[in-house]
């Protein structure tokens, strides 16, 4: 069996979850709930990032401790991922005693090697993006261009890392590998970075970062908060410098690493570099996504915007998140920005997923009730049919063609694509529902083709329900309630044969798997929660 290792970034927990990071973590579950579907054995990373000087200040703010800042929104992290669906392996805090433990070694390990080294330094902090940032990236203003935020000048005696020392190598990677960094149109501003990249400070003076962990041989120092955080793909794994576990070696290199585009730099380029110090493989894709703004602006604290997740839910009074996962994931295509309105996600999902897709489950086991007591006769079934009804064969070769489309997109990352070749499927066997009208047909006596046409489209929506489980895991498992089909068929074994000859279904049993949202629009105000 092969496997596959992913991750995604793991949050700052000096807020609570926004759908911003909703987005990374649902598109990641989808990427999950896919491979599951083709063999692999599968092992899915998340968790939040607690060190830092951005969290000592909020906690500072708030008057509570760090530690208590940490524990209060981690566990809203992992309650909101809870209602979400998200069906993480491991969720890791960069507070745990086991990951310090081996940072403390890994940086150890570098400043052996000499690939850390000891330098005075002076330079502009900017704590939103807790780095150091090159004077000329920053605006006229003299602000860091992401947080639009006066960056602090530090001067401190500081640890380095010898990132130069790698630049030829992750070049020439990059290069060599086109598919290393997903989409390939990011690769030439990673080049670019590449080509005047410098040392970096990895410590900071623990007298003005307290909360972090210890350099091992220099208590006067904290551990830079992205070695530690870089680190967790490796420590959550059981990575270890001296005796890595059974499970790390199964596991490395990451399949993909899923980030946003903000912080593409440290993954391709510092990441990398650690790795080659240490002397493991590179992960084998970045895939960076867009950003999500509300209602076509940045989300942010100061303009008030900020929406949580878990108050979409609430608000439309969703009994599951299939409709949010569903939206936010064919929000965009493959690494762009993306939006999230209110208006459209309702027109969304009730077009996609209770007019079209729900509808014509419902409409087609009412109809085999209706005419056949629910039952699925052998003369329906098209394999070995010498007249088929008209367009049969071609939807059947969509369905089986689609399967193969969504597989290519997904190995491509693309979630948005593959999830509008699933709606297109949908589309095409309501068309054929449309063209051979199988009321008309029953209605003239015309049973068997009747009867044809039913089946032949309830083959097709099993089909739709195994592609649609990633992105809706609930409405697939309601559909295939329905439809006597294994949720658990792996993609590879579907056929165009999916149904069972015999009583498929009762009058009783047919129940709507999405229902529209009809609700007013819910009142933005009871939105903002993070
Ligand atoms: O960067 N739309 O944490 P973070 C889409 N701790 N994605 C968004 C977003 C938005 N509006 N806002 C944030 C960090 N994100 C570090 C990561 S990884 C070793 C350490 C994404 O809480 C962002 O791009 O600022 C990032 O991938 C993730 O949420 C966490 O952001
Ligand atoms: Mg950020």
């Amino acid at each position: 069996m092969k496997k596959f290792y992913l991750t995604t970034a793991i949050d700052y927990v000096n807020g609570a979850p926004h759908i911003g990071h909703a987005y990374e973590k649902i598109l990641t579950d989808i990427i999950a709930r896919h491979y599951t579907q083709r063999c692999d054995d599968v092992y899915f990373l998340t968790g939040t990032d607690e060190h830092g000087i951005k969290i000592q200040k909020t906690a500072a703010k708030k008057g509570i401790s760090p530690k208590q800042l940490c524990d209060e929104n981690s566990q809203k992290f992992k309650d909101a991922w809870k209602a979400l669906d998200i069906d993480y392996t491991k969720f890791i805090r960069t507070t745990d005693e086991d990951h310090e433990k081996i940072v403390q070694k890994i940086f150890d390990k570098l400043l052996k090697k000499g690939d850390i080294y000891k330098h005075s330094y002076e330079g502009l902090y900017c704590t939103g993006c807790e780095c150091f940032l090159n004077p000329k990236d920053l605006t006229e203003d003299g602000l860091c261009p992401d947080h639009l935020k006066k960056p602090e000048v530090v001067k401190e005696e500081n640890y380095f890392f010898k990132l130069t020392k790698y630049k030829d190598t992750i070049i020439k990677h990059i290069k060599e590998h086109p598919d290393f960094i997903v989409p390939e149109f990011r690769a030439n501003e990673v080049i670019k970075q590449l080509e005047d990249i410098q040392d970096i400070s990895v410590s900071r003076a623990k007298s003005n970062v307290k909360w972090g962990i210890d350099v091992l041989s220099d208590i006067e120092q904290s551990i830079y908060v992205w070695i530690d955080a870089l680190s967790n793909y490796i420590t959550a794994l059981g990575y270890d410098t001296e005796n890595p576990s059974e499970n790390f070696k199964k596991y490395w290199p990451a399949d993909v690493h899923v980030i946003g585009k903000d912080i593409l730099k440290f993954h391709s380029i510092y990441w990398p570099a650690f790795l080659l110090a240490l002397d493991l493989p590179l992960p084998k894709h970045i895939f960076a996504h867009g950003w999500i703004t509300i209602d076509e602006s940045k989300m942010s604290k100061s303009l008030g915007n900020v929406i949580s997740p878990t108050s979409v839910l609430e608000s439309f009074n969703l009994e599951h998140p299939d409709a949010f996962r569903y939206y936010m994931a064919t929000s965009a295509p493959c690494g762009r920005d993306g939006n999230y309105s209110d208006e459209d996600f309702k027109e969304k999902v009730n077009a996609h997923l209770a007019n079209s897709m729900g509808n014509l489950l419902n409409r087609t086991l009412s109809m085999l009730v209706k005419y056949f007591d629910g039952e699925v006769k052998p003369e329906f079934k098209l394999s070995g049919h010498p007249e088929l009804v008209s367009g049969s064969e071609k939807l059947q070769k969509k369905a089986l063609g689609t399967i193969q489309i969504v597989k290519n997109h997904f190995d491509n990352f693309e979630i948005a694509e593959a999830g509008l070749e699933i709606t297109s499927l949908v589309d095409a066997a309501n068309k054929y529902v449309q063209d051979n009208v199988p009321w008309t047909l029953a209605k003239e006596g015309k049973l068997t083709e009747c009867g044809q046409v039913l089946v032949c489209v309830l083959d097709v929506m099993c089909i739709i329900a195994s592609l649609i489980y990633p992105y809706c895991p609930n409405i697939a498992s309601d559909m295939a309630k329905q439809l006597s089909f294994d949720l658990k068929t792996k993609l590879d074994d579907l056929t165009s044969d999916n149904v069972k000859c015999g009583q498929l279904i009762s009058k009783e049993n047919i129940k709507p798997v999405f229902l529209r949202l009809d609700s007013e629009l819910a009142d933005k105000s009871t939105k903002k929660g993070a």
